[in-house]
Order: structure tokens, then sequence, then C-alpha cells
């Protein structure tokens, strides 16, 4: 399908929220190579063409071995500062206003990287970008679901002290043979102790539809990240759609992990009345941010303008904001329609 530059400013100058978006894959090439000069890091690549070269997958499992792996370059408070404030400056260039970011701790503390060095760079970031650019943002804290039970829980303590950093929690990596239920108590701590509870859902992964239910029944998720296998079932549509759950669509990451960009299936949530979000996922190794995925259902799914309004409204409607923050947001939006 031919693009439409007139659809792609309009797009541009929308102001938009993201609610998906993983801090670390927002790694951009060049920066992982200026963080391994600084701290003496083999990249195993002599260019970041090379690297980019080299991301080589076709599934979720053959992502999350590169996406790891490069995490090796941000060791100090700093890196983890630059990595943050470099996504809020590229999220400001596309007008994204709001965002709420999530990050893997355990992928850190787990090479021997303290959670204070990585939460206390990400939040000094958070605070220069809101006043300095005028972007807000907040922080989603995940477990990694191949991981015990018994580590997530370590971790949830371990974030009490900055429980005022963080909004959310969520579930991400490897969903094979990782369910929901096996971090029931960890989420119904978490949800004591003040956390939203969101959890991703992958496209075609195993037992999703099991899943996604065990999201709905034992969890009492507030969101969904992905879900888009929720359509298989007429009665978890309903329910997602009466709870008025959003669920976190990244299109041009599923191109890449199921080699389709699910656009059908997002029009198909949005007849139903489910509140399906755009989002990025992991936008330094999918080649897109917010634009390039809205974009991208324009162009390659035929997205009219007024589905792509209804998308981006979609994404404050189901925000983690207080209702002052939501009206001030849905205003500018409004404002940049009429
Ligand atoms: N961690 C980072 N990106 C992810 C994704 N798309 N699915 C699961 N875990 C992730
Ligand atoms: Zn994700």
């Amino acid at each position: 399908m031919s693009s439409n530059p007139d659809l792609r400013a309009w797009i541009a100058q929308l102001p938009k929220a993201e609610l998906h978006v993983h801090l670390e894959g927002t790694l951009e090439p060049e920066l992982s190579f200026a963080l391994a000069a600084r701290n003496g890091v083999a990249l195993g690549h002599d260019t970041p063409e090379a690297l980019i070269a080299a991301y080589d997958f076709h599934d979720l499992p053959s992502f999350l071995a590169i996406y790891y792996r490069a995490m090796d370059v941000l060791v100090s408070e700093q890196d983890f500062h630059e990595l943050a404030f470099a996504y809020l400056s590229k999220a400001r260039s596309q007008n994204i206003l709001y965002c709420e970011m999530l990050f893997d701790p355990q992928a850190h503390t787990g090479r021997g990287v303290a959670f204070h060095t990585v939460i206390s760079g990400i939040r000094r970031a958070q605070v220069q970008a809101a006043a300095e650019l005028g972007v807000e943002s907040q922080l989603i804290m995940c477990f990694l679901r191949e991981l015990s039970a018994a580590s997530a829980m370590e971790t949830l303590l371990a974030s009490l002290p900055y429980k005022a950093w963080i909004v959310g929690v969520g579930l991400d990596s490897d969903e094979k043979n990782n369910p929901p239920i096996k971090f029931a108590a960890v989420f119904a701590q978490a949800r004591v102790e003040g956390y939203r509870l969101t959890m991703h859902c992958d496209v075609n992964q195993q037992n999703t539809l099991m899943h996604i239910g065990q999201c709905l029944e034992v969890i009492g998720v507030d969101r969904i990240d992905h879900g888009v296998n929720a359509l298989e079932d007429a009665a978890l549509c309903t329910e997602i759609a009466r709870r008025g759950i959003g669920l976190t669509i990244c299109p041009v990451s599923n191109r890449f992990v199921v080699q389709n960009l699910t656009g059908e299936e997002i029009r198909r949530m949005l007849a139903l009345g489910m509140k399906a979000t755009i989002n990025s996922d992991d936008p330094a190794y999918f080649r897109a941010y917010l634009n390039e995925n809205l974009n991208a259902l324009h162009e390659d799914a035929g997205f009219t303008a007024a589905e792509i309004t209804t998308l981006v409204r979609n994404g404050f409607d189901v925000a983690w904001l207080d209702e002052t923050r939501r009206g001030h947001y849905l205003a500018l939006l409004g404002a940049s329609l009429s």
C-alpha cells in the first residue's frame, strides 16, 4: 500500500501516550558502543551497523537471547540515566507526552548491578525529562518469568523503598512453561503494596488462552501486554471489554516475532469494544518507535485517521494516570483534532 505523507505528518504531531516500551529495548547500537567503550565490554562487532545486521530474530526466544546479551554494557547509574534520557528525548521528538516504561531489574541484579543503581539512574532521567522536555513518565517493574517466584518476591521486596517511583509491576520474558499462576502470590502482594498489575501474554505462545484467563481470573490484572490471542475466545473478549482492560499491542514487534502486523486483529478488537493501544515494545531492536508503528498500521494495513485516533485516545484512556492528568492529555488530543 502506498504511503500518505500527509497522514505521516498528522500522526507525528498527535499528542500520544506510550504504555509498553521496555527501557532495555530502547538501547540503540550507537549508545551500546559508547557504553561498551566506557565499561570495557566487548560487543563482538566493529560498528553499530554490524551489530544491527546481527539482529537475527524470528520468534520470542531468539529475540530475548540477543536482548539480554546486549545489557552487559549497562553498569553504572550514569549508564541507566543515559539509556532512559535517550528514550525520553526520542519520545519528545515523536510528541509522546506521557509514557509508562518497563524495566527488568533481575536482568541487572543477576549480573551484580544493584537495584539502587538501576532505578536511581532511570529516575534521574525521568525527573530531568519532565523538567527540560515536558515529558511525563512512570515506571513499571517487570519480573522475568523464567526465574523463580521466590526471585520475583525478593525483587518485589527490594523495590519497596522505591515504591513512590514505581506505578506498577509486570511479567515478561520467556512465556513457555511460565504461566501467570506461577506468580500469583507475588502479584497478590504487589497489589497489597499498591502497585497496578499487568502481564505479558505474547502473541501465539503456548497455552496463551489459559494464560489470558489466569490474568483475568486469578491475578486480576489491570492491563494485559499484547493479549492478541484473546480474539480466539469470545468469552475472554467480552470480559476484557466489560472490565475496560487495556491491551498494549505492538504491531512491528509482532511482525518480527510472529511475522504479522496483526492489523486485522487490532481492527476486530476495536469493533468488539476492547481497549487496544499501540506501542513500540523494543524499538531499538525492531527499528520502529511509536510513530513508525502507527505509520505501519496506516501504510501496510490501511488504518484510517479515525481508527488511529481511537487507538491513540485509548492510550490515554487506559494509562495509569489520575483523572486530572488524564483529562489534561485528552483535552490536548481533542484540541489537536479540532
Ligand atoms: N522483554 C522485552 N521484550 C519482550 C517481549 N516482547 N516479550 C516478552 N518479554 C520481553
Ligand atoms: Zn513487551
